[in-house]
């Protein structure tokens, strides 16, 4: 199954990290007709970050049960050997720390040449100078507004700052080469603050403990989409 990427203005995508992993397929297929745009897929590995999560055999095994683009979130290191196997595994973004990477150059063109959209992720303390000689070959920009490892924390408000300049940065590069780059905040994603998040420049949402530990998905979504249609 091929997943479109979605063409909105803003793009919500549930973490599956806060789904109930005993029942993958069936949250995946919940988020899906709740609206979501993206299905986020965080990838621990008791290394780069203190918890360990899911795999390529899991991104496999969800491929089939949902037409959503899958963003993998990779939280691993090394990051190199792991990233064809999400490409077979059907990921359509992969992003990665470059902390992880030994040759960040290397594994955004790695990440292109399996066919995936290349994303690089920014922790709250990492500097945008990782994006120096980067943006002009990223599809997406992940902003981390919390210190990765767990879902459930509090949004780093010092974070909207870094949100803005990231905005500016991606307008001035787009201006030269035309192109598309997104602009993801991870962590802490709620309804009442996803307006202020848009404001400050992001356009993709993810939101784990918001969505899933929410009783009614849908309703959840919707609320983010109305305070997002009036950013
Ligand atoms: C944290 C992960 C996030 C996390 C978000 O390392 O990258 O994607 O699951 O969860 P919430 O939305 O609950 O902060
Ligand atoms: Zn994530």
């Amino acid at each position: 199954m091929l997943a479109a990427m979605p063409a909105a203005r803003f793009r919500i995508a549930p973490s599956i990290l806060s789904a109930d992993f005993a029942r993958l397929g069936e949250e995946a297929g919940a988020v899906e007709a709740a609206g979501a745009d993206l299905l986020h897929f965080d990838v621990m590995d008791n290394h780069y970050v203190p918890n360990l999560s899911i795999g390529p055999l899991v991104c496999a095994s969800l491929r089939p049960r949902t037409r959503l683009a899958i963003d993998v979130h990779l939280m691993v290191k090394p990051v190199d050997r792991i990233v064809p196997e999400f490409a077979k595994a059907g990921a359509n973004i992969i992003s990665f720390h470059p902390e992880a990477s030994e040759h960040v150059d290397r594994t955004i063109a790695l990440i292109k040449e399996c066919g995936c959209k290349a994303g690089l992720a920014l922790n709250p303390a990492t500097p945008l100078s990782h994006l120096d000689h980067t943006l002009a070959k990223l599809d997406l920009v992940l902003l981390m507004s919390v210190n990765p490892g767990f879902a459930g924390q509090q949004f780093i408000a010092s974070v909207l700052p870094k949100i803005a300049e990231v905005r500016r940065r991606i307008a001035a590069a787009s201006q030269t080469t035309g192109r598309e780059v997104w602009l993801e905040v991870d962590g802490g994603v709620k309804a009442d603050n996803i307006a202020e998040i848009a404001r400050a420049g992001a356009d993709t949402f993810v939101a784990g403990s918001a969505i899933f530990g929410s009783r009614d998905y849908a309703n959840t979504i919707r609320d983010m989409r109305d305070r997002l249609a009036v950013v």
